[in-house]
C-alpha cells in the first residue's frame, strides 16, 4: 500500500495533474487485483464503487488465514483456534470502534450489513417507544433502507413519517425541517451522505436540532464511512448505520453503533444462541451488549476482513481519502459537460457539499442503455434508480446513470468515462 507519497497521476490519463491528496492512487490500485484484469478487451475502469467497492489483498488475506488457519466458532471453543477465532473476532469489533472514534468498543454491534442495522433500530429500539401518532422525520433522498424499515414501522405502530424536503440541486432544506420539529418527532433518520447525488448532510447542526426538541437521531452513515472521517462522538448521533462491502470489506460485514444506554434498554431483535445469559423452558436472560444483539453464529470471517478494511483506510487517512474523492468530483464535473455534449449532471455542483458520486443523464438515451455500451468499454457505472425510487420521483427522473469513487479510482477512470460516454451518443446516432 502506498501511503503519503507524492501524487504521480501523469500517467494515468490525458487529464491535468491532480492536487497532492497525501498519497498516489495509482500506487494504490496495485492493492486490488480485481481491477489488474481486462473486461471486453479493455483495462477494468470499475466506477460503481458506491454500490460496492472491491477488496484490497490485506482484507482477502485475513479472509484466507481464518478459513485456512483458525476457523471454528467464536465464544465456544475451549481450544486452541476457538480462542484465536474469538480474540480475532473482538479484535475487529475494536478496531470497527476506533475507525468512526466509538468510545466503547461494546457499542458496535456487527451486522450484516446497513440494512440490517437500521431494521435492528426500527424492530427493537422503535416497538418500543414509537406509539400512535409519533412522528418520524426522514428526507426525501434517503435509500429505501432508511425508509421502508420506517413504513413499517408507522404502519404497525400507528404513526407518521414526516419528510424534509431538498432543493432542486439536492440539498436539504433545513428551514422546513425546522418546522417539521414543531410535532416533535420521536426520530430523526437521514443519510450522512446520499447515495444517488452525493450531498452531504451537516450531521452535527442536524443532531443539534433535532435533539433540542427532544428527538433521537439515526444516521445513514453507509456512504460516508467508506469516503469521509466520521467522528460518532463529534457527530452526537444517537444511532450510526454502515455497511462494510462499500468500504473495502466482505459482503456480510456491517455494523450498528448506538449509545451504550441506548442498546442496554432496547430488547433483542433476533433470538437464539449467542445472545443469551441463560435460558429456561419458559424465559430466558439475555446477554450483555453487544452480544443480546448477535443472535446464531455470527460471520466472523467477514468481520475480520472488516476489521483489516478500517485499518488499511485508517492507513491512508480517510481526509486524504475526502481529498482525493473531493479532487475527482471537481474533475469530473469539469470535464464531462466539457467532453461529453449535452449531458446532464444532478446534485450540488459545490464539490464541497459532495462526495465521491455523479449521477448523469444522456437526453434520449435511457441510463441501462448507456450502461450497457460503456460496459463494451470495460467501464462499469450502475444505472436505475440507485434504491431511491421517491428521490428520483421528486427530480421527476426515470432513472440516472451513476459513476462513483474509492481510493482506487483515478482522473483516468473518469478520462475513460468521458471518452466512453462519447461512444455511446455516437452509437445511439447523437
Ligand atoms: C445511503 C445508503 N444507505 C443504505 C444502503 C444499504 O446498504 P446495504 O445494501 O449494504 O445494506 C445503501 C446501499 O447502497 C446506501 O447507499
Amino acid at each position: 500500500m502506498a501511503i503519503e507519497t507524492e501524487p504521480d497521476l501523469a500517467t494515468d490519463g490525458p487529464g491535468p495533474a491532480t492536487t497532492p491528496v497525501g498519497f498516489d492512487p495509482a500506487v494504490v490500485r496495485r492493492d486490488f487485483p480485481i481491477l489488474q484484469q481486462e473486461i471486453n478487451g479493455h483495462p477494468l475502469v470499475y466506477l460503481d464503487s458506491a454500490s460496492s467497492s472491491q477488496k484490497p489483498t490485506a482484507v482477502l488475506e485475513a479472509m484466507d488465514t481464518y478459513y485456512r488457519q483458525y476457523n471454528a466458532n467464536v465464544h465456544r471453543g475451549i481450544y486452541t483456534i476457538g480462542e484465536k477465532a474469538t480474540a480475532e473476532y473482538e479484535q475487529a469489533r475494536a478496531k470497527t470502534a476506533r475507525f468512526i472514534n466509538a468510545p466503547d468498543a461494546h457499542e458496535i454491534v456487527f451486522t450484516r450489513n446497513a440494512t440490517e442495522a437500521i431494521n435492528l433500530v426500527a424492530y427493537s429500539w422503535g416497538r418500543t417507544n414509537i406509539n400512535r401518532g409519533d412522528a418520524v422525520v426522514l428526507t426525501e433522498m434517503e435509500h429505501h433502507a432508511n425508509l421502508v424499515p420506517w413504513q413499517l414501522l408507522v404502519q404497525e405502530r400507528d404513526g407518521d413519517l414526516e419528510f424534509i424536503p431538498i432543493t432542486d440541486d439536492g440539498v436539504l432544506r433545513l428551514d422546513v425541517f425546522e418546522v417539521l420539529l414543531k410535532l416533535k418527532p420521536k426520530l430523526v433518520a437521514f443519510t450522512h451522505v446520499s447515495n444517488t447525488l452525493g450531498t452531504i448532510n451537516p450531521v452535527r447542526e442536524m443532531v443539534e436540532m433535532a435533539h433540542a426538541v427532544g428527538a433521537l437521531v439515526l444516521v445513514d452513515g453507509a456512504q460516508a464511512v467508506p469516503h469521509v472521517p466520521v467522528d460518532v462522538q463529534g457527530l452526537g448521533a444517537d444511532f450510526y448505520a454502515f455497511s462494510g462491502h462499500k468500504m473495502l470489506a466482505p459482503m456480510g460485514s456491517g455494523a450498528l453503533w448506538a449509545r451504550r444506554e441506548l442498546l442496554e434498554a432496547m430488547p433483542p431483535f433476533l433470538a437464539g444462541g449467542e445472545m443469551i445469559r441463560e435460558v429456561h423452558l419458559r424465559r430466558s436472560d439475555f446477554n450483555d451488549i453487544p452480544w443480546k444483539f448477535e443472535a446464531g453464529t455470527p460471520a466472523v470471517g467477514d468481520a475480520i476482513g472488516l476489521g483489516v478494511a478500517a485499518e488499511y483506510l485508517g492507513a491512508i487517512g480517510m481526509s486524504n481519502v475526502r481529498e482525493h474523492e473531493r479532487d475527482l468530483v471537481t474533475y469530473a464535473l469539469e470535464q464531462l459537460p466539457a467532453r461529453v455534449p449535452g449531458i446532464e449532471l444532478y446534485g450540488p455542483l459545490d464539490p464541497e457539499l459532495r462526495g465521491g458520486v455523479v449521477p448523469f443523464n444522456l437526453p434520449g438515451i435511457h441510463p441501462h442503455d448507456v450502461a450497457q455500451v460503456l460496459d463494451r468499454f470495460g467501464i462499469a457505472v450502475r444505472a436505475g434508480h440507485h434504491c431511491t425510487m421517491p428521490l428520483h420521483e421528486r427530480l421527476d427522473l426515470a432513472a440516472t446513470a451513476r459513476a462513483s469513487f474509492q481510493v482506487y479510482s483515478t482522473r483516468g477512470d473518469i478520462d475513460a468515462l468521458c471518452a466512453g460516454l462519447v461512444e455511446v451518443q455516437r452509437v445511439f446516432g447523437g
